[in-house]
């Protein structure tokens, strides 16, 4: 196979390999790539398995006709690429063997030599000439094994790229799923641990002009590249590709499997663009661990088993988590007759994995399903698809205000003087109108004592709050009122003060604004000012507090456990009652009825 003018391919198929690397199943064989290129010296590019000495040399002697090697380039030790590197340097006593430091250390372990009178060696950014090939050596470790080196030729503009880009099959048979599948397969099976080597290694190839990849298993990609290049960022970033879920299960009796279908057909009719099933008993392990990484939420679905979890998906979820399994929503789904504790368990396994979040609702099946897990696996169906049934025009909920809470809210405290003492109160809408002249608009509910103030002396501070705020912040500007208490009491030593005369926050805050109003809009509940900006410090770097940050790591988690009744979703007080009078107000924070949520 001719790759380009200069560049022929001498590697063989496999078709009699029962597990590549030991553990993985190959249906279309296995491919262990080879290429030659001609030049006034003449380099050849790895060898290949050990089954296939003499069908290799072959292949070069054939291409080569009279002409002799004079380079042996290796990219890689592992046996399925280097097992043939003595029968090739008996064969051809002139060659010299080009590799790293490490894969010379190898070489000396793996055949009792490393060569030494007949090697080169190479790091990163060294050069070989051949003639007009001019080969340049990338390091590449752990990609997958340390001593790794790709190497690009700047003449034909070719990446050889290693056993990045590989595949598994071979290359005879053509593979009715395309590249991805068992590209993927190959990718987290076999490197998928070494993300952050392989974007490392990206990066490098960014930066060169590559119109062909030759890898060492699976075909030449020289059509489309980004294709390829965006798949291989997406998998080394632990990006997810696909929309969809994944329920990994294993069941002893049927009852598990039950549960499981049962989620899954609730998972589809709720919109979910793909769910995929795996039994971790008897489909392929790699398959599972292949889409596990390919699409973003997961669920785990299994019996306890001597105390325990089913060894299948134990093994299942130390493959997970030995690749660096990241950035997924987790679901778990336990089976027991007398004492479950699989999701426990299921759940410790992921205690070291980055950015994993757990769902809220689990399954817990005592035996079989009842009424009460079926009810879970409807509650867990809904919390796994609620963004897929809200993209849908159908099953969309399209009255859901709190999708204002979504726009990147600050929240602020603005403080005022009305001539007899200082004041503040807890405003979350703040915002740049125009820059050019500097305009600001500051929202503040009619009812606040401070828009009274703001109204009658026509200036205001905006503190920006920084996530260092903690909640006794918001109890203290945003739970009373100034025109009762004097919220400043507390302060210690002198308060400091704007050019204004207003007060600022001493600390928790990371700017502060001086505004003088040239304008009011009505807006029923509110007024709305609008302000030239007289003064602007910025205190900090600290991230400014959202109201997504104060709901999830500010206001204490009320304490519900046993309680039947509302939540007030601002400050979390707890009225317990029934049915929550319409004009009720919150006794903390003065907010109303729709600031509640009933307890669960
Ligand atoms: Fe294809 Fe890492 O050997």
């Amino acid at each position: 196979m001719q790759i380009s003018n200069d560049i022929r391919y001498i590697g063989v198929d496999d078709h009699k390999i029962d597990l590549f690397e030991g553990q993985y199943v190959v249906p279309l064989g296995m491919a262990y790539n080879s290429y030659v290129i001609f030049d006034e010296k003449i380099a050849v590019m790895d060898t290949v398995d050990r089954n296939f000495t003499h069908e290799w040399l072959d292949n070069i002697a054939s291409v080569l006709g009279t002409r002799k090697p004079d380079y042996l380039v290796v990219q890689h030790m592992e046996p399925d690429h280097s097992a043939n590197i003595v029968n090739f340097m008996n064969a051809y006593p002139q060659a010299k063997i080009v590799a790293s430091d490490k894969a010379f250390k190898m070489m000396l372990n793996f055949f009792g030599t490393d060569f030494a009178d007949r090697k080169i060696v190479v790091g990163e950014g060294d050069t070989l000439t051949l003639g007009k090939h001019n080969l340049t050596f990338i390091t590449a470790p752990m990609v997958h094994w340390p001593e790794v080196l790709m190497t690009y030729d700047s003449t034909d503009k070719v990446l050889f790229s290693a056993d990045g880009f590989g595949k598994f099959g071979a290359n005879d048979v053509e593979d009715p799923e395309g590249w991805a599948c068992e590209a993927r397969r190959y990718y987290f099976g076999i490197v998928g641990k070494y993300g952050a080597q392989v974007q490392a290694v990206l990066k490098k190839a960014a930066k060169l002009d590559i119109e062909t990849i030759c890898p060492l298993h699976g075909p030449v990609l020289n059509e489309n590249l980004g294709y390829y290049l965006n798949l291989y960022d997406i998998w080394s970033s632990y990006g997810i590709e696909s929309d969809g879920i994944v329920i990994a299960y294993t069941s002893v009796y049927g009852n598990t499997k039950k549960a499981v279908d049962t989620l899954a057909s609730e998972l589809k009719k709720r919109g979910c663009p793909k769910v995929v099933v795996t039994d971790l008993a008897r489909d392929d392990m790699f398959e599972a661990v292949e889409d596990a990484f390919r699409y973003g939420r997961l669920v785990l679905a299994t019996t306890t088993y001597n105390a325990d979890i089913f060894p299948f998906m134990r093994t299942f979820i130390t493959h997970l988590t030995e690749r660096g399994y990241q950035k997924r929503t987790i679901a778990f789904m336990e089976n027991g007759s007398w004492a479950p504790q699989a999701t426990k368990v299921m759940k410790s396994m992921f205690e070291k994995s980055k950015d994993i979040t757990f769902a809220e609702n689990t399954v817990k099946i005592i035996s079989s399903l009842n009424d009460e897990s079926k009810a879970q696996i409807q509650a867990l169906a809904q919390e796994l698809c609620s963004d897929y049934e809200q993209r849908n025009q159908e099953t969309a909920s399209k009255n859901d205000m709190t999708a204002l809470f979504k726009i990147g809210y600050g929240l602020y405290v603005v403080t005022t003087n009305d001539g007899t003492k200082d004041n503040g109160c807890i405003v979350n809408t703040v915002t740049q109108l125009t820059d050019s002249p500097l305009r600001v608009a500051v929202n503040i509910n009619k009812t606040n004592y401070t828009y009274h103030v703001v109204h009658k002396t026509g200036i205001l501070n905006v503190n920006c709050l920084s996530q260092e705020a903690p909640f006794k912040v918001f109890e203290n500007f945003g739970f009373q009122s100034g025109r009762n208490v004097d919220k400043f009491v507390d302060c210690e030593g002198e308060i400091p003060r704007t050019d204004n005369g207003l007060v600022f926050l001493p600390r928790y805050i990371n700017a502060v604004m001086s505004l003088k109003v040239i304008d009011e809009v009505d807006l029923g509940s509110h007024g709305m000012f609008i302000c030239e900006v007289t003064e602007a410090r910025v205190m900090s770097n600290v991230e400014t507090m959202t109201y997504s940050y104060y709901q999830s790591n500010v206001k204490p988690k009320p304490k519900t456990e046993g309680k039947k009744g509302y939540v007030c979703k601002i400050c979390g007080y707890v009225h317990e009652c029934d049915e929550l009078p319409d004009n009720f107000v919150c006794p903390l924070c003065k907010h109303g009825a729709a600031d509640f949520e009933p307890l669960n």
